[in-house]
Formats: C-alpha cells, structure tokens, sequence
C-alpha cells in the first residue's frame, strides 16, 4: 500500500501531496489510546459514541482495545457539504437510542477541525445526566478559536491540511483508505 502505483490506484486518480499517517503508525497509535482509555475507567458502564460518518474505522478499531466492557452507539450530525470548509450549522441526524444518564460517555470524533460540531454536541450529551462526560479524537488540527472542551484521549496532533482516509472523506471519496493522506489542490 505504500508503493506509489497503489496509492494512485486506491485513489482513482486524484492526487496527494503526502502520505501523513501510515496505516502502522495508526495501528500503534489507537492501540496505545485503547489503553489510555482501559486504564481511564476503572468502574462503572462506558458508553462509547461514535460521530459518523468520520469516525467509523477510528472507531472499529479503537473498541477492540478497549479491554473493559463497554456499550457501542453512534450519533449522527451534518457540517460540511461538499466543501473543504466548515459551512458552521451543525444538525443532529440520529440521537443514540442507549440512555446515556448515569454513564460515562465518550465521544469519538475523526478529527476536531473549526470545534463546531464538539461545541454542540457535548452541550447536547451534557443535558442528559451521564455520570462523566469526555471526548476521543484522533486527530486535533489545533485551530478551533472557541474549542470548549479538549479531547481527553487524542491521537495525533495534524497538519493544517485537507486530511482523507481511514474514514476521512472529500466529497464522500476516500474514506477507505487504509492510511491518511492530504490531497494535492
Ligand atoms: P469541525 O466541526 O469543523 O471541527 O469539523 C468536524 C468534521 O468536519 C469532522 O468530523 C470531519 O468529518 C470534517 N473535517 C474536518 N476537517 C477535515 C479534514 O481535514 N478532512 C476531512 N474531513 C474533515
Ligand atoms: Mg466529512
């Protein structure tokens, strides 16, 4: 997957400037967050939410090294359009059918860009009574004016580009990339 012809074939002609993350860089990464997370919450349920559609593989493979019983439901919120930048309105699409009072809640994102949809959503999961509330992402760009909660369990610190794969997308293409690349303009 590293060789250059795979890269094009995976990504049907459309260029990158760079491959960012390896896929075993992200494999070590998120086996490294499983721990944290393990090690985080010695007692009571944990209720791990996933924000689709971003979050899917980060998620997928970060519950399987969560080494603690834990309850798995997603949420589903719009931004983006096809752009490459946040148009702002975030809406919620699905709400998690678990009830969250009582338990610790994680919320998983991709990746925290503008800090609008975690800004809305934690205000959102933080009325309905859980006993602790926290969010994961795997990757922080760092450039949210009015971030109002940091992620307790971050992945990695990334670049100030238009970041694709490993459930990443432009314009819905690219998600299934085993690794993370930015695109060419
Ligand atoms: P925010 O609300 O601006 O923080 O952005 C939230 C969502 O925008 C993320 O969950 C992603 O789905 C998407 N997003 C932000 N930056 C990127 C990027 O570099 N590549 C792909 N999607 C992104
Ligand atoms: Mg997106």
């Amino acid at each position: 997957m590293h060789e250059l012809a795979d890269v094009a074939r995976v990504m049907g002609g459309r260029k990158i400037r760079r491959v960012v993350y390896e896929a075993d860089a992200i494999r070590d990464r998120v086996r490294e967050m499983g721990r944290e997370i393990t090690d985080a919450y010695p007692d009571g349920d944990l209720l791990v939410l996933g924000l689709l559609k971003g979050s899917f593989i980060f998620l997928g493979d970060l519950v399987r090294e969560i080494q603690r019983p834990i309850q798995v439901d997603f949420l589903v919120a719009t931004s983006y359009g096809n752009a490459t930048v946040s148009s702002g309105e975030v809406r919620l699409v699905y709400d998690p059918e678990t009830r969250l009072d009582g338990k610790h809640i994680l919320l998983v994102e991709d990746i925290i860009d503008s800090g609008r949809t975690l800004n809305r959503l934690m205000e959102v999961l933080g009325t309905r009574n859980p006993r602790s509330l926290a969010m994961c992402a795997l990757l922080h760009k760092h450039i949210a004016p009015d971030l109002r909660v940091e992620p307790r369990f971050l992945g990695f610190d990334a670049p100030k580009e238009f970041l694709v794969g490993y459930g990443l997308d432009h314009a819905e293409d690219f998600r299934h990339l085993p690794f993370i690349a930015s695109l060419a303009e």
